[in-house]
């Protein structure tokens, strides 16, 4: 494998620089755009109060920056208890005595102004693995972006009138309408994972090698449309498209739709950050759980695609036998490749981003919706926690669904060919949606 672009040491330090600063400005748009009450306020019992994000932000950033790598005392030992995520659940959260809104945008400012001088001085290699190839400054970016999105999340389960707006995506390419339903991947071994990134995280490592029958996977993500047609063909009142635990789901909560949809007569309407509005056909659809995007799936005569084939849609080269960092090739993002970055506050229409697609033709593998597999989070084979067990290793094993490719919402820091994400399989808040496979028959 190639190394990633611009890995010198002056590179990783502005490239370590900037993506800190994004990732603050996206923060300080999340925080600054309602007021102090509802920055305080629990919009659900699944989510924090958006201040307790905040400030978590700027604790893990002290945590890992200014004392695991710089060696520095506490600001404030005090905190660490009320923003561990292991000691609190979600519901729990708002009785916390958690820094008021004005002292939480402080404590972040606080820590990051200390992160930038050490950051000034820190060596990108030789200074042990924590500081190599700048890890640690590009975890916390993707710590804190990560928690950019919960923050949507957060926004979108919000009531009241839109506190967030932004332009609309691309519409579909030209040729969406003619390309191919499906693509086949040949059979064979591709490279799985990575050893070279420098900044994957702990569960991306390392590369290995897997083996992958044929099968044949969407070129495009599933669409709202072709999600409606199961809806009104009784999908969600049929328990033989559903795994037990998911058809209890709907049973208990009465569901007919994806979170977010409302019938109103004829028509399907969706509230999407605090608008009203009928649901797209052509987007992909949203909010969907792993029981109903496998539910989908059985109803299509389809399945989900494991882990590995999706992985192996979007990175092997067929032509060189390489896989490489993204669908396209090893360029970063950039806006004609994905939706990302929280640019728009909206999946694009399925077929658009041509310049993403990869070798076969897959298209919006990255960024729209993140896409759910048929595979529980597992460790590859050699994995080892880094920097520490509770990021990935305390996850595994637990029933949790991995998601792939990234949303709409999730910056690229935060988003590669290797990146894995994961839920529980009842999710529906999250930003996912899904495209299916299905076997190769053998010739
Ligand atoms: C990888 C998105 C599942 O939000 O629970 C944030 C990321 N880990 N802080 C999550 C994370 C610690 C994590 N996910
Ligand atoms: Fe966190």
């Amino acid at each position: 494998m190639r190394p990633a672009p611009g890995s010198g040491p002056a590179a990783l330090r502005e490239r370590a620089a900037s993506a800190l600063l994004a990732a603050r400005a996206r923060t300080r748009a999340l925080t600054t755009c309602v007021d102090e009450r509802e920055l305080v306020a629990q919009h659900s019992p699944l989510m924090s109060p958006l201040v307790w994000d905040l400030a978590h932000i700027g604790n893990q950033e002290e945590l890992w920056l200014l004392r695991a790598v710089a060696g520095q005392e506490a600001l404030r030992p005090e905190l660490d208890p009320v923003y561990d995520a292991f000691e609190h659940p979600r519901a729990e959260r708002p009785s916390l005595p958690l820094l008021p809104p004005r002292e939480a945008h402080a404590y972040a400012a606080d820590v990051r102004g200390r992160v930038l001088d050490v950051l000034e001085r820190a060596p990108v290699e030789g200074g042990g693995p924590l500081l190599a190839g700048s890890f640690a400054f590009g975890m916390i970016a993707q710590h804190e972006q990560q928690h950019d999105e919960t923050m949507l999340i957060t926004h979108q389960l919000r009531a009241g009138p839109a506190a967030l707006t932004a332009p609309e995506p691309p519409s579909a390419a030209p040729d969406a309408a003619l390309l191919p339903a499906e693509v086949l991947v040949e059979g064979g071994p591709f490279t799985m994972g990575t050893s070279t990134e420098p900044w994957a995280l702990d569960n991306e490592r390392p590369a290995h090698p897997r083996l992958v029958a044929s099968f044949f996977i969407d070129t495009l993500p599933v669409s709202n449309g072709a999600y409606l047609r199961f809806v009104e063909d009784g999908g969600y009142a049929d328990p033989r498209w559903w795994r037990p635990e998911g058809w209890e789901q709907v049973r208990r909560h009465s569901l007919v739709a994806p979170l977010f949809w409302r019938r109103e007569g004829g028509a399907w309407l969706r509230r999407r950050f605090g608008v009203t509005e009928p649901v797209p056909p052509d987007e992909p659809v949203l909010h969907v759980s792993w029981y109903e995007a496998a539910a989908y799936a059985a109803w299509a005569g389809r399945r989900l695609p494991t882990e590995a084939e999706w992985e192996k849609a979007a990175r092997h080269d067929p032509a060189s036998g390489r896989s490489r960092r993204y669908p396209w090739g090893d360029d970063d993002p950039t806006p004609e490749h994905a939706n990302l970055g929280q640019r728009h506050l909206r999946p694009a229409p399925v077929g658009a981003y041509a310049r993403g697609a990869s070798p076969l033709g897959v298209r919006q593998l990255i960024g729209d919706v993140w896409e759910w597999t048929a595979s529980d989070f597992l460790p590859y084979p050699g994995f080892r926690a880094f920097p520490y067990r509770e990021y990935s290793e305390v996850f595994f094993g637990d029933g949790l669904k991995v998601l792939r490719g990234g949303s709409f919402a999730v910056d690229p820091v935060a988003c590669r060919g290797t990146f894995r994400n994961w839920d529980l399989p009842v999710r529906r808040q999250i930003f996912s949606g899904f495209r299916t496979a299905r076997d190769a028959e053998p010739v």
